[in-house]
This record gives structure tokens, sequence and C-alpha cells, in this order.
């Protein structure tokens, strides 16, 4: 009976499935090696391969190593890199000093590729972590309870502006504090640096997915805590309302391109600024959903490319025009 049972339907939309060819035809969203930007981690002297642990296949790479790897990524159509320092733990105070010193390790990084790539568009983060003892976004105040905001965009301004003059492209706030956009906006002019663009970190959220990263940079290590809270600066994973509200004011005090971090976890989130501005809007699928992917596919659990290529294009169709991943290259490689 079952045999010959018969729909009498107009509509069947698996026509559209049926073949490849057709189903390319009818695909609303597709990944470009364009909307790529991929973050790299760079170390002083001459280490050997430095694989981050949690993060397989991310090494923390010297400064000709990473020139090198700037040089492929640019040849395979990668736009853009984001440089994260990973400082000597001598080098760290409570009060980030070396971040504002001129031969710090991220500003010769970022001399050095600019000179080899010229045309690679290089983000600088601005936020204090990689370079405090406590690995906090900024200082702390006279009660040590907490960060400083005002204080802290104060010496985010001063950081911006020796990342301009190494010749970034754009400087990226990652820190969450209140006002820093327009600060870094200003101090950026007057220091006649009017080109430099600004990816705010808009809607970063306090979020567990960071833990890799911190590894990668020691951050987490230097705090002397895997556990380090950044609540009282970066959003509450809770909200929804109030990350619209973020971006609004970043692009009220004069953000290009606005970010919402993490992403996959946060895809709501995109579509809302997607539908709230017209600025272009960046995505950074961070080190813990990196992490992720990878654990599952070496337990056999879930397949590596195909979970990969998926997790981007899920951030691409909620709204993202830009992503940052440490799955750049691979992708780069296989589109
Ligand atoms: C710090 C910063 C973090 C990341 C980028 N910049 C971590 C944090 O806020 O502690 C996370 C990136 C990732 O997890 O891949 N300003």
């Amino acid at each position: 009976m079952a045999k010959d049972f018969k729909l009498d339907l107009t509509h069947r939309s698996r026509r559209l499935r049926r073949t490849a060819s057709r189903r390319a035809m009818v695909a609303e969203t597709t990944l470009r090696v364009a909307d790529l930007i991929a973050p790299l981690f760079v170390v002083d002297g001459k280490p050997k391969p430095d694989e981050i642990s949690s993060m397989p296949g991310v090494f923390r790479l010297s400064i000709p190593d990473l020139v090198k790897e700037c040089q492929e990524l640019h040849a395979l159509g990668i736009p853009a890199v984001a440089l994260f320092p990973k400082l000597d733990p001598k080098l760290k105070t409570d009060l980030g000093q070396e971040a504002l010193n001129r031969q710090t390790l991220v500003l010769r990084a970022v001399r050095a590729v600019k000179k080899a790539v010229p045309e690679l568009t290089v983000i600088t983060d601005v936020a204090l972590d990689p370079y405090t003892t406590h690995g906090h976004d900024g200082v702390l105040t006279a009660a040590l309870d907490d960060v400083d905001n005002d204080r802290t965009v104060g010496i985010l301004c001063q950081m911006a502006v020796r990342q301009a003059e190494a010749g970034v492209d754009f400087v990226a706030p990652s820190d969450m504090m209140d006002g820093r956009v327009g600060a870094i906006r200003q101090a950026l002019d007057q220091a006649g640096h009017t080109g430099v663009g600004i990816i705010a970190y808009s809607a970063k959220y306090n979020s567990a997915y960071y833990g890799p990263f911190r590894d990668a940079v020691g951050s987490a290590q230097a705090a002397g805590t895997r556990l380090l809270s950044k609540a009282t600066y970066q959003m509450d994973p809770a909200n929804r309302r109030e990350a619209v509200e973020e971006v609004l004011l970043d692009l009220r005090e004069g953000a290009d391109i606005v970010m919402v971090k993490p992403a996959g976890a946060y895809l709501d989130i995109i579509r809302d600024v997607r539908n709230a501005c017209r600025a272009p809007v960046a995505a950074y699928q961070v080190s813990g959903e990196y992490a992720q992917i990878h654990a599952a596919a070496k337990l056999g659990w879930l397949d590596l490319a195909r979970c990969r290529h998926e997790s981007l294009l899920a951030i691409k169709r909620a709204g993202a025009d830009l992503i940052l991943t440490y799955f750049a290259k691979d992708i780069a490689k296989g589109l």
C-alpha cells in the first residue's frame, strides 16, 4: 500500500536540491576568501615551531616566520591579518607600560610585515592584556578592585597612535572601555593619522570561548588563574538589545567597522547588528570555537572540513561581511 502512495503536490522544494549544479544556482550565501581575516600570534626570538596546544595548527611565529606566513596568506587572496603579541613575561607590569614602547614586539612585527607585503591590510589590537601582569585589558583602579575606565582609555589612545606610526591600516580596540572609540579617533586625527581606520570590538562578550587565546598570549597565566573575569567591561552573554546600543555608540564615535565576538554562539547578535546599521560588520570566530571543532574532529566525532565550512557559512548567513577566523588559511586553500 505504501508502495503506490502519491501526493498531489504543486510545490516540491526538493526540485531545487536534486543536483549539485541546481543547489549551486540557488545558494543564498557564499564564503569568499576576501571575507576572511587571519589572526596571527607573534613572539620574539627564533623559537622552534611553537604550536598552541589547544589550537592545533596555530603557531606562535617569530617575526621572520610571520612575514613568510603573511606573504603566503596574501598570495592566497586573504586581504587582512590581525596581529597579537605573546610577550616575554618579564616585560609585563601592572600598568602595561611595554604597550607604549616604540620597539615593542607587535610594532616591530607590523613594520616588518608592512615592508614585505605592503598591500596586505594589517590590524592590531588596542588593549593592555598582553602587557599587564594581571591580564586585564586596562589598568586597575587605586583600590585594585576594577579596571579604571578613563585612565585606561588615555593609555589606549597613545597605544593606537604608536600603532598608526608603525603603519597599521586599522586599530582594533578590543578592551570594551566606555568612550574609547571616540577618544582614539580624536587621538589618531590629532596625530595626523586620519587614514587609519577603527574596527571596534563593539559587542564583545564576556565569553568562556576565549580560553585557548589566553593560553596563546599568556594573559591567563599572568593573572595566575584561567578564570580571569572581565565581567565588569565585557558584555553579559545574556544580553541582546545592549549589543545594538554598543554598536550604535561606537559608530557615532567614529568606528569604521563594527564587530561581534564570539561569532558562532552569537548569530542572533550578528543579525541584529546587521539590521541595525549600514556599516560593515565583522564577526570573530574565536579560539574556543576553533578548538571545539578540532577537538571533536580529533576524536573522530565531527568532520573537520565540513564543520569548518558550515560554521563560517552560518556566520556569513547571519549577516557578517567579514570573519576573523583561525581557519582562514585552510579555507583559502580550499576555495
Ligand atoms: C583581548 C583579546 C581577547 C581575544 C582577542 N583580544 C581575549 C580576551 O578578551 O581575554 C580573544 C580572541 C580569541 O579567543 O580567539 N583584548
